[in-house]
């Protein structure tokens, strides 16, 4: 079988984790690459020895030897993009979220049907060894009953402004950005539970606050200050198996540190992946405390897209079942949706 042949649509910082993935790959060759910024489009092409380049994805997907693509330009972007690659009869990895919204969302999962061909949303930390490690666990009834949940991503300083911040292009703030990836990873481990309910809070009264120094500060690639996407928001998201999951997340808040967390509590055993990984349980009258012996690197964030494209490729090579079906991004996005309207409402969103 000759080699898989790839398209990268969107060259900016998170393409290079694609390309961690693909160019350890014997049965892969990326053959072209497209930006609307020619100059760094021409750049990573240099670095990774691509031969054609393009600045018009459309032009792009009429080269026939493409295969699939892995969208990774801004969240407007991965609607239209992957939906003219699926109509080009290209399988396709789209970054997370899946699109701005749920509306979107259902037409990219129809298009994939209509095309036959895989839309894969790229929910990268589904592949960390942690999370392979709990959802086995998980999956073998340890935790019994799981009947809430907390996860929370909460940075002090962390607005990357540029299309991040600009609600147009991005969708939304931490909620859209970080919120994707705890919200997505309780669904995961939990078995995909479908919400029924979504109550929240967003606020905005930080803005980016450019003006503060001491600090090392994450910048998007196209830096601008313009922000009207929220500071911070908590939520209370409620799915039809009983589970309850409050789930809180900012980029800027007047807190002491950043801090990642993530916790199940079933009526067997209670599990913590998030900042390390712990297992609490009763056993023989007395509560113990566990801890599974994991790799320090398994969970990277390199080594989790390294093992993100390798299943795409087994999907699309050895029709291996796709783990990341785009039906789990749009639940996703419904979740977003909700949260971003009861956070304008004021009310409980209820979903059916
Ligand atoms: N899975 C993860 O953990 C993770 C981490 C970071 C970013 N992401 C996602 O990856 C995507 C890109 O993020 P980034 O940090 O690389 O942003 P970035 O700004 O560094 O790169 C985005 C690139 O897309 C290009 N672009 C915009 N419109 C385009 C178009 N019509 N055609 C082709 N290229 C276009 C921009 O010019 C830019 O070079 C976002 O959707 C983001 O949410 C995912």
């Amino acid at each position: 079988m000759g080699k898989v042949k790839i398209g990268i649509i969107g060259t900016g910082s998170i393409s290079n984790m694609h390309m961690a993935g693909y160019t350890r790959l014997k049965n892969v060759e990326v053959v072209a690459a497209c930006d609307i910024s020619e100059e760094r489009v021409k750049e990573f092409a240099k670095t990774y020895n691509i031969p054609n380049t393009f600045t018009d994805y459309n032009e792009m997907l009429k080269m026939t030897e493409i295969e699939a693509v892995s969208v990774t330009a801004w969240n407007n972007i991965h609607a239209p993009a992957s939906i003219a690659a699926l109509n080009a009869g290209k399988h396709v990895l789209c970054e997370k979220p899946l699109a701005l919204n749920a509306a979107q969302a259902g037409e990219m999962v129809e298009a994939a049907k209509k095309s036959g061909k895989i839309l894969m949303v790229g929910f990268c930390r589904r592949f960390g060894d942690n999370t392979v490690a709990l959802k086995n666990i998980i999956d073998n009834g340890d935790l019994g009953n799981i009947y809430y949940a907390k996860a929370g991503c909460l940075r002090r300083w962390g607005n990357p402004g540029g299309w991040f911040s600009d609600k147009q292009r991005s969708g939304g703030g931490p909620v859209i950005d970080l919120g994707v990836h705890m919200i997505d990873l309780i669904r995961y481990l939990s078995g995909k539970p479908k919400v029924v309910s979504v109550t929240a809070s967003a606020f905005h009264h930080m803005g980016m606050k450019p003006e503060v120094k001491g600090i090392q500060k994450y910048n998007s690639a196209d830096y601008s200050e313009y922000n009207d996407v929220e500071d911070c928001a908590a939520s209370l998201i409620k799915f039809d198996n009983g589970m309850t999951l409050f789930f809180e997340t900012s980029w800027v808040q007047n807190r002491k540190e950043d801090r990642l967390y993530l916790e199940l509590f079933g009526d067997k055993a209670g599990a913590k992946m998030e900042p390390e990984f712990e297992l609490y349980e009763n056993k023989y009258d007395y509560l113990r405390d566990s801890k599974p012996l994991l790799d320090p690197n398994g969970s990277s964030f390199e080594h989790n897209f390294i093992q993100e494209i390798k299943h795409f490729i087994s999907c699309i090579a050895d029709g291996e079942e796709c783990l990341n079906p785009a039906e789990d991004g749009l639940e996703l996005m419904k979740i977003i949706d909700a949260i971003y309207k009861s956070a304008e409402t004021g009310h409980e969103v209820i979903i059916n």
